[in-house]
């Protein structure tokens, strides 16, 4: 990467971080001037109580709020048109999303939807708003897709089982309350494919063709915080130092590749959860080494940096590229996350997923160029692991 390129650098966003950022949440709404609040969340969070504290907040001050609470993991376009249409007949003025990629995504969506109408795929790209979408402030419960930060939202087409991303800066949340407590009710599993989806977008975002310093400065603080503190807020999911560490660490990541991109781990992850509706993080984790391994020798500086950042040493260039590979794989088993035999893929439906993940509009920042029989291979690769 050269520092004589030109590059801008654009973060919308408010970041409260912290012990307590979630009690922040009316000052901001205040701030903003709105006053009828719709909180979008999931089932599983509504359940575990973590709504509460923000009702609970909201009834306080005296603000008329609703919750809407039905969106699905790998959020579906359906969702977002029924979360869309309550926020419009509620007349919305701010949504709060709680939760983890899913409902901050799924709530993005709904936002541009209300204000502009038609259906969510009519926005898909880069770009599209023409209006500005209700006020959104997201409160991650995981640590992992970063959304609170980012510009985009991934929706799955229900009908072609197919995600597709709405992209545009003013799909960025006003404010991100980023509350390490927050997160201390994710079970092991969880934590484990969320933090290896930050992790993803931190090693894509610095290997991919259009990274920049800054992007770059993120995404090896966000690789060396996952590192630090992935194990432990997998195993001790108590401990608040860990679970602030990967809150923080997913956030650079989210603040890295948005600035950046991700690329062909993601393509082939976004693929293989259009189809079978797996857990995006699991998906990245089974697929990083793999992409890792074909990219290798385009990126044998970049993978050494990484190396060190992963707390690696290392005797040549070749070497530390290598070991990092094999510390991305190391972590992914250690922290217990299913292997690909586990998505239910079968080997017809390759065809089908390596077209997807060419399609994607990612594939064209990987660092090694990737048609769709270097996608087959890496299928081919995965699945002869069984
Ligand atoms: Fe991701």
């Amino acid at each position: 990467m050269s520092l004589l390129n030109t590059f801008s650098f654009e973060l919308p966003t408010e970041i409260v971080f912290g012990v307590g950022a979630c009690g922040n949440l009316t000052e901001r709404l205040s701030q903003l001037k709105v006053g009828r609040i719709l909180i979008v969340s999931d089932k599983g969070i509504d359940e575990s109580g973590l709504l509460d504290g923000i009702r609970n907040q909201l009834t306080e001050k005296g603000l008329d709020h609703k919750t809407f609470d039905s969106v699905e993991a790998n959020p579906k376009d359906y969702n977002v048109q029924q979360g869309a249409e309550i926020a419009a007949d509620y007349k919305a003025e701010c949504l709060v999303a709680v939760g983890g990629g899913s409902p901050i995504d799924c709530a993005k969506a709904m936002a541009v939807v209300a204000a502009h109408g038609g259906t969510v795929r009519d926005y898909e790209g880069r770009g599209k708003l023409t209006k500005e979408p209700i006020p959104l402030i997201a409160i991650p419960t995981t640590a992992g897709s970063g959304s609170e930060v980012t510009f985009s939202a991934v929706i799955t087409d229900s009908r072609e089982k197919f995600k597709f991303s709405i992209k545009d800066t003013q799909n960025a949340p006003r404010v991100a309350l980023a509350d390490p407590e927050m997160t201390m009710t994710m079970p092991p599993g969880l934590t484990a494919a969320t933090g290896l989806d930050a992790l993803t977008h931190a090693i894509e975002a610095f290997s991919c063709k259009v990274s920049n310093p800054i992007s770059d400065a993120a995404a090896l603080y966000a690789v060396e915080l996952i590192t630090t503190h992935l194990k432990t807020a997998v195993f001790d999911g108590h401990n608040l130092e860990a679970r602030a560490g990967m809150l923080m660490g997913s956030i650079l990541a989210a603040i890295a590749f948005s600035h950046s991109d991700v690329a062909s781990v993601h393509c082939i992850a976004e693929a293989l959860g259009g189809k079978y509706d797996t857990p995006h993080g699991a998906c990245n984790a089974v697929v990083l080494p793999a992409v890792m391994a074909y990219n290798m020798s385009y990126c044998l500086e970049n993978y050494a940096r990484l190396a060190t950042a992963l707390g690696l040493a290392y005797d040549s260039v070749e070497s530390g590229a290598q070991k990092a590979v094999q510390a991305v794989e190391k972590l992914a088993a250690d922290v217990d996350l299913p292997d690909f035999n586990s998505f239910g893929v079968t080997e017809n439906n390759f065809e089908e997923l390596a077209q997807n993940s060419v399609n994607n509009g990612s594939n064209i920042d990987n660092p090694r160029p990737m048609a769709k029989e270097d996608y087959l291979n890496v299928l081919k690769t995965l699945g002869s692991r069984r």
